[in-house]
């Protein structure tokens, strides 16, 4: 029952290395940088994707930044090298919350010293985010007692984390603890997050799971296969409204025309009381080649006009449960986040 830890990103000191997610399941690639250009040009390419997982990036990336500079590295040296990683991706809040963190150490050193502050600080944000996730995933399991079937979306395991995962994390646990009976993940258009980084962490892990298409979600819990929708976020805003993965409104939807709960596992680094409601939320839009040519074979007339926004806004008022690592925000409208967050 043992987990195999899976884990995107390795720090070398000087070097930071990302598998490939774009590549999984069929190739195990590694791409190697030593720069915070690279890495900010491999968070918006989905080489790494994730909310934690592009927040640790970028504090790597901004180590590697200062290492370059050397002795010439301070606050205002890095500034470029700051704004690209922070533009890299909008939505996920931990991207900032991360480049934050190293901030509050921008001003008090300079050169390899700064190097060296800020290399702790990224680590720090590494190691814990796993431990993280371990809490969180227990205080997530306790919400099941009976042998339950999950439904999720996207990806939000080891690959897309420190480790261990959020709502994947919740998933493992309640694995171990024998109180899961079945996960359905959606396959999560276009970039099938779903079927090719989910079920390869699920496969690996030998937890029961089964791939379906992103439309077969509201039929299974027609047929009464399911028992809750577990899924992580990008953005939690001051009211409870919910940022993820474009799809995840509509299985929110579902879920409360069926009377199922719908939970959403986000650490507390992915909490923004600052940002008032969801609709304050810049929703990033891709290349439209991403719908009509996935993995660049034609699926659509070539010069087909396309809308695609990467994630969707769930209303507080659909959602039964945000987990934390430092417990459980039960039913979110009305906002409850920042007064949760006094306790992260
Ligand atoms: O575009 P992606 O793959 O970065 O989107 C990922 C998601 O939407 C996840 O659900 C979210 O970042 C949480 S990952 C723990």
């Amino acid at each position: 029952m043992s987990e195999i830890l899976t884990t995107a990103i390795h720090w070398y000191g000087d070097q930071l290395e990302l598998l490939d997610q774009r590549r999984l399941p069929t190739t195990e690639s590694w791409w190697s940088m030593t720069t915070a250009e690279d890495t900010a040009a491999a968070i918006s390419a989905m080489a790494v994707r994730g909310a934690p997982a592009i927040g640790i990036a970028a504090a790597y990336g901004l180590v590697l930044s200062a290492r370059q500079q050397g002795d010439t590295a301070s606050r205002e040296t890095l500034q470029q090298a700051r704004d690209t990683l922070a533009a890299s991706r909008p939505t996920a809040v931990n991207l900032r919350h991360a480049l934050e963190r190293l901030d509050a150490v921008m001003g008090e050193h300079t050169g390899s010293e700064l190097a060296a502050r800020l290399e702790e600080q990224a680590v720090a944000l590494h190691t814990e985010d796993l431990e993280r996730n371990r809490r969180l995933a227990e205080h997530g399991a306790m919400l099941f007692t009976n042998r339950v079937r999950i439904y999720t979306h996207c990806n939000t395991g080891g690959l897309a984390t420190g480790g261990h995962g959020t709502a994947l994390g919740i998933i493992r646990t309640a694995h171990e603890k024998g109180i899961l009976q079945h996960v359905y993940a959606g396959e999560t258009r276009p970039w099938l997050q779903g079927s090719r980084l989910t079920m390869w962490e699920l496969l690996r892990d030998k937890i029961p799971a089964s791939l379906v298409i992103d439309s077969c979600a509201g039929e299974l819990m027609r047929q009464q296969a399911v028992d809750a929708v577990v899924v992580g976020a990008d953005r939690v805003t001051a009211n409870g409204d919910v940022a993820n993965k474009i799809g995840t409104y509509g299985l929110a939807v579902l879920a409360h025309q069926h009377g199922l709960p719908f939970i959403v596992a986000a650490p507390c680094a992915t909490l923004d009381p600052d940002t008032v409601t969801g609709a304050d939320i810049v929703i990033e839009e891709r290349d439209p080649a991403e719908v009509t040519a996935p993995g660049g074979q034609p699926m659509a007339p070539a010069d087909c006009p396309v809308y695609n926004p990467a994630f969707d806004i769930t209303p507080a008022s659909l959602v039964t449960a945000i987990v934390t690592e430092e417990g459980i925000i039960a039913r979110p409208e009305g906002g409850d986040i920042a007064a949760h967050l006094t306790g992260c």
